[in-house]
């Protein structure tokens, strides 16, 4: 079991719809057995995929689980809460299969809820919360026979326990980055930030990836994405300076306005296979 994350401290960068996409190609064209995790108290990739536009509601067969699943007291959140109150590897409470909302017989989903926003200042034995979710999906590994071969976590652009513990515990770290004269400084002072805070880092790779690229003719970057990807690059070189190993990719996604009808459908989008394929081949090298 793999465990991939993606985490930017800037909004609206393409974190939840890559995590996604990536999660849901490796599962339909791989076959790979895949749990994806949202732990963004905005619940954007929840809604993403299980809310009904059209209707104002969750799709009825999420909701009935949902709705059951928040009432049995049986959510990733209460799992969290029990943790802080264990010892050692042992907490109280039952983690089956009961918390998993199974999408199709390859791809899982664990959903996200509003409460996680307080997370901060509920939990406040951080050191023992990093180890959460490895101790978490070990016991979820040995209730189920799910077996999973990628566990895809949506990170939210903040910093918490939570998010401590997950990109503690990943082996590859995707930095979703957009063009502009952001993403350079970004990836810099992310990895500046993070390397102060997880101890040992990198305990994971790390994968840096262009989302909203423009292109010309649906193939070709423009110049100034193009500029905006060597800057990048740039970066690269800089942080590797700093003894942290960092891939920056030439597989971009390019900016399309219908990606977001692409996130609930169950099939993957065609449009962009070629470019997931292109991305796929080159993380799934890191994480191997
Ligand atoms: N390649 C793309 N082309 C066009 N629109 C995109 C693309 N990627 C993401 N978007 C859109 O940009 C918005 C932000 O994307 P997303 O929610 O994935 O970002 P995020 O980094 O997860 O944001 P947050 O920090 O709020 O969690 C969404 O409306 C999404 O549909
Ligand atoms: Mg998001």
């Amino acid at each position: 079991m793999k465990i991939i994350s993606a985490i930017n401290f800037k909004g609206g960068v393409g974190k939840t719809t890559i995590i996604w996409l990536l999660a849901k190609f490796v599962a339909i064209k791989y076959q790979k057995k895949v749990l994806v995790v949202d732990i963004d108290s905005q619940m954007n990739l929840t809604l993403d995929v299980h809310f009904d536009e059209a209707k104002g509601r969750f799709n009825k067969e999420f909701e009935s689980w949902y709705l059951q699943h928040i009432k049995n007291k049986r959510t990733f959140l209460d799992a969290l809460k029990a943790f802080e109150y264990g010892k050692g590897n042992f907490f109280d409470f039952p983690i089956n299969a009961t918390m998993i909302y199974k999408m199709s017989e390859k791809l899982h989903f664990i959903p996200s809820s509003d409460e996680m926003y307080w997370l901060e200042s509920d939990l406040s034995n951080r050191d023992r919360i990093k180890n959460f979710i490895k101790i978490f999906l070990n016991k979820l590994e040995r209730t189920t026979n799910f077996d999973y071969d990628y566990v895809f976590f949506d990170c939210p652009a903040y910093f918490n326990a939570l998010t401590h513990s997950v990109l503690s515990n990943s082996d590859l770290i995707i930095i979703p980055v957009n063009p502009d004269i952001f993403a350079s400084t970004d990836i810099n002072e992310m990895l500046e930030g993070l390397s102060r805070r997880i101890q040992p880092l990198p305990p994971a790779k790390i994968g840096v990836v262009m989302n909203k690229a423009k292109t010309m003719r649906d193939v070709y970057l423009t110049p100034e994405s193009k500029k905006f990807l060597k800057e990048a690059k740039q970066a690269k070189t800089v942080i590797e300076h700093k003894g942290i190993s960092i891939e920056v990719f030439d597989s971009c996604v390019p900016e399309k306005g219908d990606i977001k009808k692409a996130m609930p459908t169950e099939k993957f989008p065609q449009e962009f296979e070629e470019c997931f394929e292109g991305l796929w081949s080159k993380l799934k090298g890191l994480v191997e």
